[in-house]
């Protein structure tokens, strides 16, 4: 395989805080070792792996290059690797770089220039690509050719240069954020879902196989049910259940180590963590449940109003414990329930919210 490595990205930083990453890139390495290496082996999202086997079926028996392919979902659901299953399935080789790194035309156009017939590119985080890179792609996704610009100012030239013909595989958090003739311009999109916690057991027991740890049901649903439909994290929780019972117990994981494994690392019974918690906990207590401006809920947490609105957030809205509204962020009757506070309008015995209602 030939690797362009850029290192973990953004979106992989952006959950590591859910379980303390460890310190020495074990958690790549490993996670690298957890990737399932063809569809069958990967778990859930039928939609999108029996669209992706037809596209990849037809272009083998037709022997042709396959049409590129935009995955587009939250961090963890298994865009890189899908990426990795594409070119496995083509037996092809796979480069792989990220949007980011691509910040001028130049360095798009290096690569693309070297790949070999069939390759595979993957390009994560293809949002965050740079406007001219941008527009090179275009023309290399549909023509398999980029103008390569020589020289400066009035002088410069655009050399033609035919490329062979290959398949990008592009991921994303958003696909919304990506311009429409970029959009365009894959044969195929695969939205990749949160999974059910069926499969996240499945996730777990295989990956419990694969790490050589002894897991029961009841152990694969307690980690699986706090995983927040991310195998990302659930391949997390997993490894610090794992030492929480070489150290505590006997090593084997049933449903009362889990439980109290994660409680050390405070991941409650829905998944919610020290952040997500915190910033309910300031919302209920401080606000009485809102409506509350982000800024406000952020500093009362002590954090960046970067990291409410998009690490905790969004976890939040999809558990049905907070809305975003116009006026503010407003608490669920669900998020009063599950921290176990009354609500003071019903009780009286809640806390009245300094802005309160
Ligand atoms: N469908 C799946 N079946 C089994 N494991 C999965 C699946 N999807 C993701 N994983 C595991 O979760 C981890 C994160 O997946 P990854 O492909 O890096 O996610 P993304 O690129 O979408 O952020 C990998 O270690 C992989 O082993
Ligand atoms: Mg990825």
């Amino acid at each position: 395989m030939n690797w362009d490595e850029t290192g973990p990205d953004t979106d992989e930083r952006l959950d590591e805080r859910l379980v303390q990453a460890d310190a020495d890139g074990e958690d790549t390495a490993v996670e690298a070792a957890l990737r399932p290496k063809d569809l069958d082996e990967f778990v859930g999202q039928e939609k999108v792996r029996e669209q992706l086997d037809l596209v990849l079926k037809a272009a083998r028996a037709r022997g042709a290059t396959a049409d590129h392919v935009l995955l587009s979902g939250a961090p963890g659901l298994g865009k890189t690797t899908l990426s990795m299953i594409i070119a496995a399935e083509m037996g092809a080789p796979i480069r792989i770089t990220s949007g980011p790194a691509i910040q001028h035309a130049g360095d798009l156009a290096a690569i693309l220039s070297s790949l070999q017939e069939g390759e595979v590119l993957f390009l994560d985080e293809i949002h965050r690509m740079s406007r001219p890179a941008e527009e090179m792609l275009y023309m290399a996704m549909e023509d398999f050719r980029v103008d390569v610009i020589v020289g400066k100012g009035p002088g410069a030239t655009a050399i033609p240069l035919e490329l062979p013909p290959f398949t990008l595989v592009g991921a994303t958090t958003r696909a919304g954020l990506l311009p429409p003739p970029l959009r365009d311009r894959f044969g195929f999109t695969g939205h990749m879902e949160f999974y059910a916690p069926t499969e996240l057991e499945r996730v777990v027991h295989r990956s419990a196989r694969l790490l050589d740890v002894e897991i029961d049901a009841d152990g694969a649903a307690e980690i699986a049910g706090r995983s927040r439909g991310t195998p990302r994290i659930a391949n997390r929780l997993l490894r610090r259940v794992r030492d929480y019972a070489q150290v505590k117990a006997d090593g084997r994981i049933d449903r009362p180590v889990a439980a109290a494994a994660l409680g050390v690392y405070e991941v409650d019974a829905r998944g919610l963590d020290r952040l997500d918690r915190a910033v309910l906990g300031a919302l209920l207590k401080l606000f009485g449940g809102g409506p509350v401006g982000l800024s406000t809920l952020a500093v009362a947490v002590g954090e960046e109003r970067e990291t409410v609105e998009e690490v905790a957030e969004p976890f939040l809205v999809r558990e049905g414990l907070l809305a975003r509204t116009p006026r503010g962020r407003v608490a669920t009757p669900a998020a009063w329930a599950h921290l176990g506070l009354v609500p003071p309008q019903q009780g009286g015995k809640g806390q009245q919210g300094l802005f309160g209602a």
